[in-house]
């Protein structure tokens, strides 16, 4: 009888030490999960490349509309970078002289040129997504500039 008595004790006992540890440890970690356990400090990788990640999307975004861009915008994002200082032996846009003899040569052989690329000019000038109407109105552009 004392042996019985002894040996449900010990059951009552494990009973209630595996409860305590279900509902200290087990449940806490079904939280997790919800964010209601450990929230997402500023340190948290997805919250910090957030913003730049919306900036991407809002990029990506005007780009997919379909509108050719004006050759003034295809200039200021692409051509720019070389032909408004006249880095790398780039003729300087507004450059009377640096554009004339090129302009003599005609708008279609500086769009081939532009699209094959030239000397230190990559083809598309670098941008590679730019379609040939994009080209010719940035060329237009800066023959513009040099009038
Ligand atoms: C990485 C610098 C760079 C970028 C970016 C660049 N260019 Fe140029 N571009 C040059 C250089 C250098 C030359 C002179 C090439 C030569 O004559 O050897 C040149 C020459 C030209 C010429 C004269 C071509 C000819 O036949 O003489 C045109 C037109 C031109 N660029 C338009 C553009 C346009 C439009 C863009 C943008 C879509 C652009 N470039 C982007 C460097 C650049």
């Amino acid at each position: 009888m004392a042996q019985q008595q002894s040996s449900s004790r010990l059951i009552l006992v494990v009973t209630i030490v595996v409860a305590i540890v279900l509902i200290v440890v087990i449940w806490p970690l079904s939280l997790i999960g919800k964010g209601q356990v450990m929230p997402r400090s500023a340190d948290d990788p997805d919250a910090r490349i957030q913003p730049v990640a919306k900036v991407e999307l809002a990029k990506a975004a005007a780009k997919s509309d379909g509108k050719p861009r004006d050759g003034a915008t295809v200039y200021q994002s692409v051509c720019m970078a070389c032909h408004a200082s006249g880095a790398a032996g780039a003729p300087k846009a507004g450059d009377k002289a640096a554009w004339a003899p090129r302009i003599a040569t005609g708008t279609a052989a500086m769009i081939t040129s532009v699209t094959n690329g030239k000397g230190a000019m990559p083809p598309k000038g670098g941008g590679a997504d730019l379609t040939e109407g994009e080209i010719k109105a940035a060329v237009e552009h800066l023959v513009g500039l040099a009038k």
